[in-house]
């Protein structure tokens, strides 16, 4: 029986990433409150935020501080843009912030509301500089299969997932997606994970070979892959990437929208990995998802070229009126300066060790194929044969299944098709990640004996 709030859901509202029909039938989870790691439904019942929302409340669901930073903004000054050269203390205190933390030389920082347009300044600046370098043929941006970069047209254009393309007449041409670095998934038998990463570079030098490499541009990533499935790049993958990108003069983007602030034990992905980048996408934890707020952050080379060509146009022609948002703005700083005063990236190095042997340890279930991660995120495999790696038909909706058992059980998580992922608040504590993954096993078994007696499994 549906609440009338999920009735009036039903009657009003298109959601995102829901399959729109079976949702008439279901109706929605209502959410209603969070405390710490906590939310809490219109019944009263309570989740653990396996998922820090979509991979954003790192500092979970009552953040005082927060609320009293936006609360002051918005007295003071709820509202001004930055067009036109006007300005406000926030937005440069954060850039400035940003600046000092980044994880490669940052010259300057350019704001918008979301990944998404993060992601689409990047592709225009990209356009921008080779025409202003007189270079016009060389526009073509590679990205990679499962990739994520969000919805609009440009970056659901880069975004490398079948959902996003189909029936929207994506991806636009010019944009290329390269192979997927998934070890577990696409290594022949036998090889080694450099092994993997070699033959990854080379199929990227192969597609710049191909393509002429005056005619490709940049190249984008993101240090873990997020929504193509929660995974960890292969031994040596980001070192040879850099060395194909440097050898071709391409720009090399980090999306850092969901590894950005404190998610894989560092401060960034670009860290972890070493990524060489030259521009990074920032956007989630930048305030904890208190306010939506995005950062491109770009170094001298990509800045100067911006300058000579607005000089010459008369105007840099690009941004949002939410860009550099006073209330965002302060928010983030403070978002910022709680990580540094609470020591969160020493917390996530702290507490994912056992996060870590958790998420291992659930590949000793039949269900589980491959577990893996770093920091506080990480991703499992669900699979109908563990030997033979065999997967389920995707239609029977093993992993979502699981999701939906780990929700009876108290827990919120995400399915991307079989993959699970874990993104946890990064404030989760010992105890919490303990209880997240009792949770998740509870589940795991429910969906076992769901499968079997569906004839799901492998005989
Ligand atoms: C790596 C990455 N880039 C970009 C985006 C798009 O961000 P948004 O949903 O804020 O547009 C996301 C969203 O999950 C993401 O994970």
């Amino acid at each position: 029986m549906l609440s009338n709030l999920a009735v009036r859901d039903i009657e009003t509202l298109v959601h995102p990433y829901t399959n729109l029909a079976t949702h008439r039938e279901t109706g929605p989870l209502v959410l209603e409150s969070g405390k710490g790691v906590y939310v809490y439904d219109s019944a009263g019942k309570e989740y653990l935020e396996g998922m820090a929302g979509l991979w954003c409340t790192a500092l979970g669901y009552s953040n005082q501080e927060l609320i009293e930073a936006a609360y002051e903004q918005m007295k003071k000054l709820p509202f001004q843009h930055i067009f036109g050269g006007r300005s406000h203390d926030p937005a440069i205190e954060l850039a400035e912030k940003l600046k000092e933390i980044a994880p490669v030389p940052i010259s300057k920082v350019f704001y918008g509301a979301s990944g998404s347009d993060a992601n689409d300044t990047q592709i225009k600046i990209v356009w921008y500089m080779n025409n202003a370098l007189g270079r016009p043929q060389k526009k073509k941006i590679i990205s990679r299969l499962k990739g994520y970069h969000g919805v609009t047209v440009a970056s659901a254009s880069l975004t490398g997932l079948p959902n996003n393309h189909i029936d929207f007449d994506l991806p636009l041409p010019g944009i290329l997606h390269t192979s997927c670095p998934h070890h577990y998934r696409f290594a022949e038998p036998g090889e080694s994970e450099q092994d993997f990463s070699s033959r990854m570079a080379a199929e990227l030098e192969e597609m710049i070979l191909r393509e002429g490499p005056d005619t490709v541009a940049a190249f984008i990533a993101e240090p873990v892959m997020g929504a193509g499935g929660a995974i960890t790049p292969p031994a040596g993958y980001f070192e040879k990437i850099n060395a194909v990108l440097a050898k071709y003069d391409i720009l090399f983007i980090a999306d850092e929208v969901i590894t950005g602030f404190g998610r894989t034990g560092n401060m960034f992905g670009t860290t972890t990995y070493g990524l060489a980048a030259d521009t990074l996408s920032c956007a989630k934890q930048i305030t904890s998802a208190y306010f939506p707020l995005s950062a491109v952050l770009m170094n001298e080379r990509v800045y100067e070229v911006l300058v000579d060509q607005s000089r010459k146009i008369g105007t840099f022609g690009h941004g949002n009126t939410y860009a550099g948002h006073p209330v965002g703005c302060a928010v983030a700083v403070k978002t910022l300066e709680i990580y540094q005063r609470d020591k969160i990236v020493e917390h996530v190095r702290s507490v994912s060790p056992t996060f870590l042997r958790r998420l291992t340890k659930l590949e000793e279930h039949p269900l589980v194929g491959e577990a893996r991660g770093v920091g506080l995120i990480g991703g499992v495999e669900l699979v109908r044969d563990k030997t033979t790696k065999a997967a389920f038909e995707i239609k029977k909706g093993v992993g979502p299944k699981s999701v939906f058992f780990a929700q009876q059980e108290g827990l919120i998580l995400r399915a991307m098709g079989d993959r699970v992922a874990f993104c946890p608040p990064l404030i989760m504590k010992e105890a919490e990640i303990e209880e997240m993954f009792d949770r998740y096993g509870r589940a795991l078994d429910k969906t076992l004996a769901w499968a079997k007696a569906e004839g799901l499994l492998a005989a």
